[in-house]
């Protein structure tokens, strides 16, 4: 597995922008690290799906499925807890603080009385005047520090980057890895460059398997970090056996179970002191599901790190 690993990164094209994550990184964990924050605890949210693509130059590409909901609604409530987040988020998917606002705020939320002036329409002031006011305070605080991805190299090479950086946090920190990564890609290396032409009849592509990175997330990249993955399924009736089997074989401390139809109503954390199903407060309009999941697993990280101490 660790051959299959080194030769995914060593063939993986190299992140773009890499040293000045790497010094945003570091800027953003010493700041919520040091004594006048308090020593915040720092979780890193993975969000949205990964794409693999199929050209270097890319046209085409395949994608895992994931508005990017789960992962920025979660997010909010990290913050609101108190914690410094490293929000690793696919380009385009959903943002923190705007789930209020319409699918297109541009288009929809601006009006524009005269040549001179832009205005917020009426109908969306609060939801806009929030959505600002949260994220503004969210980084000028410094707990809110937003990396995107677009591709499964980008993605996992982040990933590791940030477990690399969080390392002398250790139980302070936490992956929550609600992205949908692929599990299948084209090597780099193996890759057309151009766009594949399209004359020449079916196109049969033969796709290698990602190796699954939890394992070396937690034995070696990141072993002292608490660890959250996540399981998703179609089929309701084989969700809580492959959840419970990805927690034995990965040893997370926590694996989130959720059916795709019902994952905003839903979500069955899976963890070796039993199972505990979260749900949405359907009386409650405004509720949303990661409300009382981000609690619980608040709850559970003050545990793990009072173990961690004693
Ligand atoms: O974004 P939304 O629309 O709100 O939907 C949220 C969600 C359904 C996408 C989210 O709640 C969710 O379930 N995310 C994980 C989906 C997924 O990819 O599941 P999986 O069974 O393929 O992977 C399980 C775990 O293995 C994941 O935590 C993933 O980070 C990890 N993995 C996957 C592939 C890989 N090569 N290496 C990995 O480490």
């Amino acid at each position: 597995m660790e051959d299959e690993i080194s030769s995914f990164f060593e063939s993986s094209p190299p992140l773009k922008n890499m040293k000045e994550t790497t010094e945003n990184l570091n800027q953003f964990i010493e700041l919520n690290s040091s004594s006048s924050q308090g020593g915040r605890r720092i979780v890193c949210v993975t969000s949205g799906g990964t794409t693999v693509p199929l050209e270097q130059r890319c046209v085409r590409y395949i994608d895992n499925f994931s508005s990017g909901n789960r992962g920025a609604a979660s997010t909010e409530n990290f913050v609101k807890a108190g914690y410094a987040v490293i929000f690793l988020y696919r380009r385009g998917t959903f943002q923190p603080y705007c789930r209020s606002l319409p699918d297109d705020p541009f288009l929809e939320c601006f009006e524009y009385p005269d040549k001179t002036n832009i205005q917020v329409h009426k109908s969306h002031v609060e939801a806009v005047k929030m959505a600002v006011m949260d994220q503004q305070a969210a980084v000028a605080e410094g707990r809110l520090l937003k990396l995107p991805f677009s591709t499964i190299y980008e993605y996992l090479q982040m990933l590791r980057l940030i477990a690399m950086v969080l390392k002398d946090v250790g139980p302070y920190s936490m992956f929550y890895l609600a992205a949908a990564v692929s599990d299948f890609y084209v090597p780099w290396d193996s890759m057309t460059e151009h766009k594949i032409e399209s004359g020449s009849g079916p196109l049969d592509i033969r796709l290698a398997q990602v190796p699954k990175m939890l394992s070396i997330l937690r034995s070696n990249w990141a072993p002292k970090a608490f660890c959250i993955s996540f399981k998703l399924e179609t089929d309701s009736k084989i969700l809580i056996e492959k959840a419970t089997k990805a927690l034995q074989k990965y040893k997370v401390h926590a694996v989130l179970a959720n059916e795709l139809s019902t994952r905003k109503e839903e979500v069955v954390v899976v963890s070796s002191s039993g199972n505990v199903v979260v749900r949405r407060e359907c009386d409650k309009p405004e509720s949303i599901v990661e409300d009382n999941l981000i609690r619980l697993i608040v709850d559970r990280h003050s545990t793990y790190i009072k173990e961690y101490h004693s």
